[in-house]
């Protein structure tokens, strides 16, 4: 949430920023800004609405300037206006400032300030930190051996209570950054010759791999040639450089119009890598390298407790079903918001697992803290190596799924699903599945990556559906048990990349309420699996069709075991094992929300108030 980037090297920083901005546009799409240090002083440029605004603002900027920061901002503190945008400068014009995260007691250092002569024009929180760190700069003197502008910074942050990710120019140090991070991710990306510094690699992944990710009260002081890590207490860090798995290339958008597109379209791979050397040499059951936990240890867990947000929090309720079935595992799904602050009694043989695609999910993050707190070994799915929450959990499953970028979540979901899956496999082994059993899960989710790329072949098929159905303004999303977080998800799909008004619901809830909303105008999408459950499912079609509420029916049934006239549409998915329907269900919701969103000329990618990692609680 929000894109922080900074540059100091020997290229003009202006380009260099606003092509790292670019990246990290889809953290934050509000407004952006930039500031250059330069021997005369800061430039700082800021423009409301998207990077391309910013781009044309700044042409011709000076391209003698060799240090920058800048920002894409997601509003926190204050309205979407020029003013408010960062970079913040101090009002002495010493320093700027671009911020991620909140400061909480932003009131008392604003009154402090200007208790001091310091002025204010926003309504951000940011600009009260600048006006401190110019405040500490003016009141230390210079000693021997400190840098005077990285003091100012540390004694700043030391009054500071609340998040933050920042880096700050100052004037006179014209070839200097400084940035802190507490609760808001910043990564170093070092260079030869030059150094950057960011929200995420994205930002500057073309320019170099070798990176440092900054762990919270850590500060780092960058030059063109030389980085320096200490805490905020001043103690020396000693750095761990570590080298991304991934080229700009899978960043890029190549023939696609949308990432989201992209990133449909890539789940064959990115589901090929989810499994990748992960099946035991019998082939029984599934392996992971850094669970940390050996299986004696869990055999004894008797209970899971899953906590994620939003689309990782329906990849849990998927899970909730997979182990049950498979592993005998009592599972509990919490939003990881609730958690935190509910103080749920907790069986001590709990093993609490977090999902995060982006790994910096605020509230996940905090979620997992509070378990480990409270003495509970913890376990993470998570995509981003090098994430705060890949770093802090005591044990975890890398996905794999090479860098999301479309804000709404499709290649991490179907990856999530497919490691709880492998997850429900390898605790099922460990307790009462079979040799047998576990042979044919294994062999039924080596085939999950073509049986998607099947359904990505029926991809014009469904956008034709998804034209007829574009205009609509309400929607129903219904299936049971697994296919139930599968309906979760379908709606919040269509909600959010094309503002139309959808739920979903266990298909046989809705007698008990929802039903009311059913009407011609209020089409339905039902998820028909083979199985158990399919003729309730049916049942369920035609208490809605009774009622002449349109139908489209995702079902992997034989076409002898529908009636006919079943539904209006119908899309065909492969048939497969149990554990991996939800996953060949996904894909044709996914499909029908982009393409309907496309049809309604919503911006896919940056959805309206949205933003792809959500570091703020
Ligand atoms: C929806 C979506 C969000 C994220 C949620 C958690 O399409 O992307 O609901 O799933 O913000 O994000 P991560 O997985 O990064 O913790």
């Amino acid at each position: 949430m929000c894109g922080i980037v900074g540059y100091v090297g020997k290229q003009a920083a202006c380009g260099i920023l606003l092509e790292g901005l670019k990246r990290l546009e889809y953290r934050g799409y509000d407004s952006a800004g930039l500031a250059i240090g330069a021997k005369d002083g800061l430039d700082v440029i800021k423009k409301v609405g998207r990077v391309e605004n910013l781009i044309r603002a700044a042409a011709g900027v000076k391209e003698t300037a060799h240090t920058g920061i800048a920002h894409t901002r997601w509003a926190t503190h204050g309205r979407v206006t020029d003013i408010n945008a960062h970079p913040h400068v101090s009002s002495d014009h010493k320093f700027a400032l671009c911020h991620n995260g909140v400061i909480e007691n932003y009131l008392a250092i604003k009154k402090f300030c200007e208790n001091h002569g310091y002025t204010f024009q926003s309504e951000t929180d940011t600009e009260a930190l600048v006006n401190l760190i110019a405040y500490h700069y003016q009141k230390e003197p210079e000693a021997a051996g400190k840098n005077r502008f990285l003091t100012a910074v540390r004694k700043a942050l030391l009054h500071v209570e609340g998040t933050y990710g920042i880096v700050a120019l100052c004037a006179d140090y014209p070839g200097e950054i400084v940035g802190a991070r507490k609760g808001s991710p910043l990564v170093v990306g070092v260079g030869n010759g030059e150094n950057m510094i960011a929200s995420d690699i994205s930002a500057f992944i073309g320019r170099t791999q070798n990176v440092i990710y900054l762990d919270d009260g850590q500060v780092v002081h960058l030059t063109a040639e030389d980085f320096d890590i200490t805490t905020i207490a001043d103690e020396a860090v000693d750095p761990v450089i570590a080298k991304v798995d991934w080229e700009i290339e899978q960043a890029e958008l190549g023939h696609f119009t949308h990432y989201m597109a992209k990133e449909i379209f890539e789940q064959p791979v990115a589901l090929e890598n989810a499994i990748r050397g992960r099946f035991s040499d019998d082939q029984s059951t599934a392996k992971f390298g850094g669970l940390n936990i050996d299986p004696l240890q869990l055999r004894h867990v008797d209970r899971l407790l899953f906590c994620a947000c939003g689309t990782a929090w329906h990849a849990c309720l998927v899970a909730e079903y997979l182990i049950e079935r498979f592993a005998r595992i009592p599972v509990e799904v919490e939003y990881a918001s609730e958690f935190r602050y509910r103080n749920a009694p907790l069986d001590k043989n709990t093993l609490v697992i977090v999902i995060s695609q982006s790994g910096e999910t605020i509230d996940t993050l905090e979620a997992l803290r509070e378990a480990k707190r409270k003495g509970f070994r913890t376990l993470a799915i998570t995509n981003v190596v090098g994430s705060t929450i890949a770093r802090e959990t005591d044990g975890g499953i890398y996905q794999h799924a090479g860098p999301e970028i479309g804000v709404a979540s499709t290649k991490a979901f179907t990856s999530q699903i497919l490691l709880t899956a492998m997850m429900a496999l390898y605790f099922g082994r460990l307790r009462d599945l079979s040799f047998t059993e576990g042979r044919e899960m294994v062999e039924a989710l080596r085939l999950v990556p073509g049986l998607t790329s099947q359904v990505l072949d029926q991809a014009d098929k469904i956008k034709v559906i998804a034209k007829k159905y574009a205009q609509f303004e309400d929607f129903l999303f219904l299936g049971r048990q697994a296919m139930f977080p599968i309906a979760l998800e379908g709606a919040l799909k269509l909600k959010e990349i094309s503002y139309i008004h959808a739920e979903g619901y266990p298909a046989a809830e809705m007698k008990h309420g929802p039903i009311a909303l059913v009407s011609p105008e209020c089409p339905s999408v039902f998820f028909a699996p083979r199985g158990e459950v399919l003729k309730k499912v049916i049942s369920n079609i035609q208490e809605i069709r009774a009622r002449k509420g349109p139908v489209i029916c995702i079902t992997s049934a034989p076409r002898d075991e529908l009636p006919e006239d079943l539904a209006n549409d119908i899309i065909r998915v492969p048939d497969a094992h149990e554990a991996v329907q939800p996953i060949l269900f996904t894909i044709p919701i996914q499909l029908l929300a982009y393409y309907i969103a496309c049809e309604r000329n919503c911006d896919v990618d940056k959805p309206r108030n949205l933003a792809k990692s959500v570091t703020v609680e």
